[in-house]
């Protein structure tokens, strides 16, 4: 994958609407447009998307009060995943929270979400608890932290 071809940029309504059929098909338990929508207006988030080759791929988040950071979410289209993009574009939220000067950044994720757990353990996240029968099927969700001093 040539770097020139990846480019990040700060989401806009019009992004979603590029990938949400997608998502819709391919992700039922993903936030509705809604969702997404409405966190696009929130002061305290900030999302950005990433494209390669001038597609849109992955979409991801963090939300930001005084130095807590939490990563609120993550999604690459289907066709384009397992490709690194979900790595990449954590990277550069990480890289986001670091330039505010949290101290770590956390997340909360599925107990079944292996694939999400994986993706967050390989870019050095740690399971420091869990809350049971915390979304509505009755998963429990794992909440990870990662250290950024
Ligand atoms: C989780 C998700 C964002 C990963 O996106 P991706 O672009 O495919 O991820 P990457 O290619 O960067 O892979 C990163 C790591 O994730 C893990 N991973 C990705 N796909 C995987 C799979 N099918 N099985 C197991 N692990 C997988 C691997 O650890 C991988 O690292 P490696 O290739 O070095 O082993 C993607 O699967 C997705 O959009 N899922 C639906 C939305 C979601 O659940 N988001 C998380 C919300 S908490």
């Amino acid at each position: 994958m040539d770097a020139s071809d990846i480019h990040i940029l700060p989401m806009q309504p019009h992004h979603l609407e590029a990938l949400q059929q997608d998502f819709e098909k391919n992700f039922p338990n993903i936030w509705t447009y809604a969702i997404w929508e409405e966190e696009l207006g929130n002061t305290n988030s900030s999302y950005y998307i990433l494209f390669y080759q001038d597609e849109p791929i992955s979409l991801g988040g963090i939300k930001i009060i005084l130095d807590e950071v939490d990563l609120m979410n993550i999604v690459t289209r289907a066709d384009y995943q397992k490709k690194g993009f979900a790595k990449l574009l954590l990277t550069y939220l990480i890289s986001k929270a670091k330039e505010k000067k949290c101290k770590h950044i956390t997340l909360e994720v599925a107990s079944t979400n292996t694939i999400a757990i994986h993706l967050y353990e390989k870019m050095g996240f740690q399971k420091i608890s869990i809350r049971k029968n915390y979304y509505r099927n009755g998963d429990d969700a794992i909440i990870m932290a990662l250290s950024l001093s």
